[in-house]
């Protein structure tokens, strides 16, 4: 069967140096983990990543069910990390509430950190919510005493590559995710 290479980056910051948190626009409100929120995330996660490459190169991220599963792996994880894992909402009232973006963190052996999907909805993007989720996310695994903090990321996806290496992640390996050809082209 044949076979499609994506080329991804992994991308690391050093966490000793200082860091700005950045306000977020007003009307959206961080939302910390806790159990009740796995399947918002989940939700989040779907429709943040459903129409973007992503969904190709893992094709979990392209499905409910895909990211519930996915969500339900990353709270399993021995290391995952609550206080790096947060969501961003819009809106104040029950008719108006709009879940908007998701990032969850993991400490791995060794002491780095993994961010592993941050996603914000289309409609939000833009805003700054994406950097505010990273810079919340980084703070998190900084009381952790997580002093190096690593992400992969698809070389195609060059909005988030930008978005990194701005608020200072540097590339430190390239890794190539093979995919079945009849997945992408379903
Ligand atoms: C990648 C992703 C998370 C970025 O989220 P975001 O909320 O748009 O991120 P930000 O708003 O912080 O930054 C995006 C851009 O908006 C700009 N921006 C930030 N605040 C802004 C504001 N108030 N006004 C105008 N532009 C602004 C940033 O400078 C940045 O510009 P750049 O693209 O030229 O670098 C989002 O596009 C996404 O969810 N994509 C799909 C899922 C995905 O691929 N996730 C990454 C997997 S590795």
């Amino acid at each position: 069967m044949d076979s499609t290479y994506f080329k991804r980056y992994r991308m690391e910051v050093d966490l000793s140096v200082p860091r700005f948190a950045p306000a977020l626009p007003s009307d959206y409100r961080l939302v910390p983990w806790n159990e009740a929120v796995l399947d918002i995330h989940a939700r989040t996660k779907f429709r943040s990543f459903r129409d973007e490459i992503d969904s190709l190169v893992f094709p979990c991220l392209g499905s409910l069910e895909g990211c519930r599963r996915l969500m339900r792996e990353i709270r399993n994880k021995s290391g995952f990390l609550p206080n790096a894992t947060w969501l961003i909402a819009h809106g104040s009232t029950p008719e108006t509430l709009q879940w908007c973006g998701t990032i969850q963190g993991v400490a791995e052996r060794g002491g780095t950190g993994m961010i592993q999907n941050i996603g914000v909805v289309p409609g939000h993007r833009a805003l700054g919510l994406g950097t505010c989720l990273i810079e919340r996310c980084l703070a998190g695994f900084r009381m952790h005493g997580v002093k190096r903090v690593s992400l992969e990321v698809t070389v195609e996806n060059a909005g988030a590559v930008r978005l990194y290496q701005r608020l200072g992640f540097r590339r430190v390996r390239t890794v190539y995710k093979v995919v079945d050809e009849a997945v992408v082209m379903a």
